[in-house]
């Protein structure tokens, strides 16, 4: 019942040139996909991806967007200019950004509701880190920075958003979830918004895997009755795998 959502995330790969290029050879190639197909590009790109994506069903997402409407945040973007740029979805609290960029849960739940009040569906990151996942953590804290980044949003709200759980181990690593570690976690993910926001949104609410996802593993995990899609970043700069992703049935 929910549309499954394959998510490309180009991280920092590729100018507006190859942009261009790499979405006019994916057009053809998932033109009839059932799923929800997102490219998720850098922010210099938006101008070149929105013209090479028209016509097309793939929408075009962001990175990262900052909580102000608008300010003293040099190298910053408001949800408001990627919407007028075209943006319809972006990931918030990539585990990159709260490694790199002190990305914390609080800043990430700022942003989801500066992302939701704009128009834009979030795709929110959350995931365990291996000693977390190790030291048998990893159902605590799926289920606290998911709700402390949904906190504050409607029932109706969150059944909109899409949570992609990357396991911080597999992301670049070839490591991969198994098929029923990552149903499981998402599954508790799923239970976390059931016991806050209720039935209703914990059925909508579309729930990624994200971590070295490809055209090998993509059918195994997508057979899972808990996975919605997938957030991909290494296969998802080829459009020939990113393409077999998409169609991954
Ligand atoms: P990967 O990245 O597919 O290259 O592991 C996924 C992500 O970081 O979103």
């Amino acid at each position: 019942m929910r549309t499954p959502v394959i998510a490309g995330n180009w991280k920092m790969n590729k100018g507006p040139k190859e942009a261009a290029e790499l979405i006019e050879e994916l057009k053809p190639l998932v033109q009839d996909a059932r799923a929800t197909v997102v490219v998720c590009v850098p922010a210099v790109d938006f101008s070149a991806a929105r013209e090479a994506l028209a016509g097309s069903q793939i929408k075009l997402g962001a990175q990262n967007v900052h909580y102000m409407p608008s300010g003293a945040f040099t190298g910053e973007l408001s949800a408001g200019m990627l919407k007028e740029a075209g943006v319809e979805y972006v990931i918030i609290g990539h585990s990159e950004r709260r490694q790199y960029f002190g990305e914390t849960d609080e800043t990430v739940n700022l942003r989801v509701k500066a992302a939701v009040e704009a128009g834009l569906v979030p795709i929110i990151c959350v995931g365990e880190k291996k000693e977390q996942r190790e030291a048998g953590y990893t159902n605590a804290l799926v289920t606290y920075q998911t709700l402390i980044a949904l906190s504050g949003l409607t029932a109706q709200q969150v059944g909109q958003v899409i949570i992609a759980y990357e396991p911080v181990w597999a992301i670049g690593t070839g490591l991969t979830a198994t098929d029923e570690q990552a149903n499981e976690t998402i599954g508790v993910i799923r239970q976390a918004v059931r016991a806050a926001y209720g039935q209703q949104a914990a059925d909508q609410v579309r729930i990624q895997y994200g971590g070295s996802m490809n055209p090998k593993n993509v059918r195994g995990l997508m057979a899972q009755s808990e996975i919605d899609g997938g957030l991909i970043g290494g296969a998802s700069l080829k459009a020939a795998d990113f393409a077999q992703v998409v169609h991954f049935e």
